[in-house]
């Protein structure tokens, strides 16, 4: 059967990708980063998985406001990296695992959650800097890749809740595969940050702590925290934290903590990153 070996929560800040792919890790400004996440890419370079789920959000690459799917997920072979506006990024087209990715579909869908399918997706820094922070630059993803995708862009977003029981899903799919795949799943986006209005820059670090604590410990206690609650306290993208409650969702109630990291600054975002397994 397949396994959920893992899951990993991780902000998904595109300056970290623009820093790898111009060679700037050792950088003085991001050095202190680069050096907190490597325990991360030890972690899975260990641990081999052979698909990772990738949960993130487009931000109007694929999607635009023309069409905004709530969950998505890509059952194609390829998914090449987006342009964002300077040309896609030079990291390697990422393999799908589209039969795996069929199984979620339906699984999921006879779960009672309405996926959209998405045959073909390209994907942007949402999906391609978590597999960097993970990967750094290699000539192919050492992995296959499902991504999974979240409106978090547009009002209204799914709730925290709705997440957490998503990711539960996900793990009834893959438990239920005939494959002997070992998957690791990724919950993206945040931490606090705010990248327009009033108050552009907000960093909330007591929040974004408190936020990994509970998320490790009191996970169904933290999926009940409404949008509200992370707008005014981690700013208005600091909503992308419920895709980390579908990666939550996705492991027992008891993990076990293999890794933690909080860094600021990257950019204007505050960036953590966490590596569970089941305990
Ligand atoms: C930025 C964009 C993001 O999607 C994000 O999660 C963090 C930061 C940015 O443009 O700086
Ligand atoms: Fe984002």
């Amino acid at each position: 059967m397949a396994k959920i070996i893992g899951g990993v929560g991780t902000s998904h800040v595109p300056p970290v990708g623009a820093a790898i792919d111009s060679g700037r890790q050792g950088d003085p400004y991001w050095a202190p980063y680069f050096e907190k996440i490597q325990p991360a890419r030890d972690w899975i370079a260990e641990a081999r998985p052979d698909v990772c789920i990738v949960v993130y959000n487009d931000h109007a690459s694929s999607f635009s406001l023309e069409l905004i799917p709530t969950f998505a997920i890509g059952v194609g072979a390829k998914f090449p990296p987006a342009d964002e506006g300077y040309g896609p990024r030079k990291v390697p087209t990422a393999d799908g695992h589209p039969e795996l990715a069929w199984h979620l579909a339906e699984s999921l869908i006879f779960d009672e959650f309405d996926m959209t399918i998405a045959n073909e997706l390209q994907i942007d820094h949402g999906c391609t800097v978590p597999l960097s922070v993970l990967y750094d630059q290699p000539t192919e993803w050492p992995c296959k890749v499902i991504p999974l995708c979240v409106n978090v862009v547009q009002y209204p977003a799914p709730t925290g809740s709705r997440c957490f029981q998503l990711g539960q899903a996900i793990r009834r799919a893959v438990d239920a595969y005939p494959g002997d795949e070992k998957v690791v799943i990724l919950g993206t986006g945040g931490m606090s940050h705010q990248l327009q209005g009033e108050r552009a820059g907000l960093i909330n670090l007591e929040f974004d702590k408190a936020f990994m604590e509970r998320l490790v410990s009191h996970p169904d206690a933290q999926a009940e925290v409404g949008h509200a609650e992370y707008i005014r306290e981690a700013g208005s993208e600091g909503i992308e934290l419920v895709m980390w409650l579908v990666m939550r969702g996705a492991l027992k109630r008891e993990v076990k903590e293999i890794y933690r990291m909080h860094h600021v600054p990257t950019s204007n975002t505050s960036n953590g990153l966490i590596v569970l397994e089941d305990a």
